[in-house]
């Protein structure tokens, strides 16, 4: 089995389900259930006995330990994090401690699990590291995407959080041999994503009649991959990347909010036309910039590409078209998350 941490947050919800459709082999799936997490989206799997979900911290090392000597999975995937620009603005903390904190006691959990292994079950294991671009600072208008060499020049307490677990996953390579893999992602988008992040907040706040916040000129850039193109790419980073490895995973899609932001406009303008005629454009209301706000990201995807032969299946066209249909018919997942209905049930089962 494999065991995956932040299994029901947006991108490890999305990992859990493609890879149970995929193969039969088992997951552990860890996950604290912050406000991030949500059950919901894994309830197609429920009395599904490859999917076994544990409610925990991955900085308890107790129950990591317990966890990985019961299970003996060959592999464990790190999705879990404290993932919000924004919130990370307005309190650190948690992202100190679940980024670095928390990747540090898993990465020790984890060592001295992979130490005890022999033979076979030590040369196959895999700790496979989720981080994204955003270590690698902001890019000016002409620079070339973001390479695996680029430096790392983190400007939230987010990135930093995240750049600090990389850095700590690479020194575990180093230095204690330990099989590790990283992936650095572009945005991602699609089903399950939280509607505090821009694609979803849109859809959201367009279909309840709210303004739609554009921060500052809007002209920030972002490089933005379908979420389950970024789960495929993490499978075979798992199955083929070379040991101590870091692979960029993007999908060529440049563009700046504004244009995001009304091409969604324009989607629910053909699909959920306003009762009114006019356009979800009228909504749009320019607000206060992010303080710090990365001016451009964008990801080169070409080591995934030529070394492991990945690329991704969808368009932006494609990705977002199906993203938007995916929000009109889940309007009960949104009410939930809004209603914080999601974490009711979750008191209820965990009390
Ligand atoms: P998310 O916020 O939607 O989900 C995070 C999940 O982790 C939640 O289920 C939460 O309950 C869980 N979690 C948080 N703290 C935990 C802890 N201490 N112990 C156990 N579980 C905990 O985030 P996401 O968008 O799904 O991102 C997943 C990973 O991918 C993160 O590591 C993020 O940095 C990375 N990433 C995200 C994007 C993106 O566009 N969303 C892009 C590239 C990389
Ligand atoms: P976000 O989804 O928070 O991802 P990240 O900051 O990790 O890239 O934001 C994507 C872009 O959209 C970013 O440039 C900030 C911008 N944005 C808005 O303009 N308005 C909003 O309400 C939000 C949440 C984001």
């Amino acid at each position: 089995m494999i065991l995956v941490t932040g299994g029901a947050g947006f991108i490890g919800a999305n990992f859990v389900l493609d890879w149970l459709a995929q193969t039969d082999e088992p997951v552990l799936n860890l996950d604290k259930l912050t406000y991030a997490g949500n059950l919901e989206n894994l309830a197609t799997l429920q009395g599904d006995p490859r999917h076994v979900f544990v409610r925990g911290d991955i900085a308890d090392g107790a129950l990591l330990q317990r966890l990985l000597a019961e299970h003996r999975p060959r592999a464990v995937l790190n999705f879990a994090a404290e993932s919000h620009v924004d919130r990370s603005i307005h309190g650190p903390e948690d992202f100190i401690q679940t980024n670095i904190v928390g990747t540090f006691r898993l990465l020790e959990a984890v060592r001295a699990y992979w130490g005890s292994l022999e033979g076979e079950a030590k040369a196959a294991f895999r700790f496979l590291h989720v981080s994204t671009d955003e270590v690698y600072g902001s890019l000016a208008p002409a620079e070339p995407a973001f390479t695996e060499q680029h430096r790392y020049e983190p400007n939230s307490p987010y990135s930093a959080s995240k750049a600090a677990s990389d850095h700590l996953v690479r020194a575990y390579h180093h230095t204690y041999g330990l099989p590790v893999l990283t992936t650095n992602c572009s945005n991602n988008y699609g089903p399950f994503h939280f509607p505090e992040k821009l694609i979803p907040l849109m859809i959201v706040n367009a279909l309840a009649g709210k303004p739609l916040p554009v921060y500052g000129d809007g002209m920030q850039i972002r490089d933005w991959l379908y979420v389950k193109d970024h789960c495929s790419a993490i499978r075979r980073v798992l199955a083929a990347g070379r040991l101590g490895e870091v692979y960029n995973v993007g999908g060529w899609n440049e563009k700046p909010n504004i244009e995001i932001v009304l091409t969604l406009c324009a989607l629910l303008d053909e699909l959920r036309p306003r009762p009114d005629g006019k356009s979800y454009r009228e909504q749009i209301s320019y607000v206060k910039d992010r303080p710090g706000h990365d001016r451009r990201y964008a990801i080169d995807a070409r080591k995934l590409e030529q070394e492991l032969g990945w690329k991704p299946a969808e368009t932006f066209e494609t990705g977002i078209r199906k993203t938007v249909l995916w929000y009109l018919d889940h309007q009960e997942w949104v009410a939930h998350v809004q209603s914080g209905a999601y974490r009711d049930w979750v008191s209820k089962q965990y009390a």
